[in-house]
């Protein structure tokens, strides 16, 4: 869902790519999105495609062919980014958890103490699974090697701290459609000086031309045209960054854990059990798991067709187990929760 001011952005005048007009707007959203990711990166700029194409751009510019990558493996996105990395035909190694569990810094630390990655990568807000990685867990030990650290922070970042500087983040993307609440189509991106000076030494050429970092700071920076903008696009995620800094970040990091809390504890009270352990669980993407004797596509079909609510089923190995409710931006208050629970609630007895 997006506020209605964001909406009215979309409708603001279209101009080219090069127009200084959309430069304004540019360097505005990318001054915002440095506050949101919790950063002084100058690399800090906005890839055009959906969250994969951050992904990608991650996985493009900053994995060689040959190197070795690790992946922290525990839902279906930390799969695509293994994927991204054997497409760009490095070796892939792996740590694997169950879905919905997460990694603590001695088992990170053990992990690439063996393996010696160039790079690692993980998930901040796995939305496959509701789980919650501590991030400094997974940086602090590939700091350790000298390896880059590249997060997920797609369903993270405006809903939730990520501190990028702080954290020791290298690498981080995300999305324009969830925690930032603006319509799908923007990859928010940003990477940090040592990530910028190893791009500089990387041996082999970038298979990619439109993901290419280099080409796209000439474009942000240097004025020089890369590709055709979606002006409207950036508009309206510039309003939705202007709300957030005018609603705060921490008041609007507490809006989503209070409101997360309220429906953990209506959940519980309808007799669900949440999947992610206390403690580890992602404010805006709520895990409860299907309840014995409950039909989890019944249960999603009745709240579509009789409330109009739409919320995700599991899938890979949590496919039927448990159901994927997001609250977030706009829809994280009192009055969603209590109309949710409302709902299901004659959804699941139904
Ligand atoms: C954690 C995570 N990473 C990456 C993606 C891919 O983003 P997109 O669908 O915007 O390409 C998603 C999408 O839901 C996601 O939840």
């Amino acid at each position: 869902m997006v506020e209605p001011r964001v909406t009215e952005a979309l409708g603001k005048p279209i101009v080219g790519p090069l127009d200084p007009y959309f430069f304004e707007v540019a360097d505005a959203t990318r001054e915002l999105l440095r506050l949101v990711f919790g950063t002084r990166n100058e690399t800090t700029l906005v890839i055009p495609g959906t969250g994969s194409s951050g992904m990608e751009t991650a996985v493009a510019n900053f994995v060689e062919p040959d190197s070795k990558f690790a992946v922290f493996a525990n839902g279906y996105f930390c799969d695509r980014l293994s994927e991204m990395g054997a497409r760009q035909g490095a070796r892939v190694v792996r740590l694997e958890k169950p879905w919905g569990e997460v990694f603590a810094y001695e088992e990170a630390a053990e992990f690439v103490r063996r393996e010696k990655p160039a790079v690692v990568a993980f998930v901040h807000a796995e939305t496959s699974t509701g789980a919650l990685q501590d991030i400094r867990a997974i940086t602090k030990a590939a700091r350790e090697v000298d390896a880059l650290a590249i997060a997920d922070t797609v369903t993270s970042l405006g809903a939730l701290q990520v501190g990028v500087d702080e954290a020791g983040i290298d690498i981080a993307y995300s999305c324009s459609q969830k925690g930032l609440s603006a319509p799908p189509g923007l990859s928010p991106f940003t990477a940090s000086p040592r990530a910028m000076e190893r791009l500089k030494t990387r041996k082999t050429p970038m298979h990619h031309w439109y993901l290419d970092l280099k080409l796209l700071r000439d474009y942000y920076d240097g004025r020089k045209y890369h590709h055709t903008v979606s002006t409207p696009l950036f508009y309206a995620l510039h309003e939705s960054l202007r709300l957030i800094q005018e609603e705060g970040l921490q008041n609007r990091f507490d809006r989503h854990l209070r409101n997360h809390l309220a429906l953990v504890r209506g959940l519980e009270t309808l007799g669900l059990e949440m999947h992610v352990a206390e403690g580890h669980r992602i404010p805006n993407v709520n895990t409860p798991r299907v309840p014995g004797g409950v039909e989890d596509v019944k249960v999603r079909k009745r709240l579509l067709e009789k409330h109009g609510i739409e919320i995700a089923g599991g899938f890979g190995p949590l496919a039927g187990k448990i159901f994927r409710i997001g609250l977030m931006g706009p829809l994280a208050n009192e009055s969603s929760v209590s109309l949710f629970l409302d709902a299901f609630r004659d959804a699941i007895r139904n």
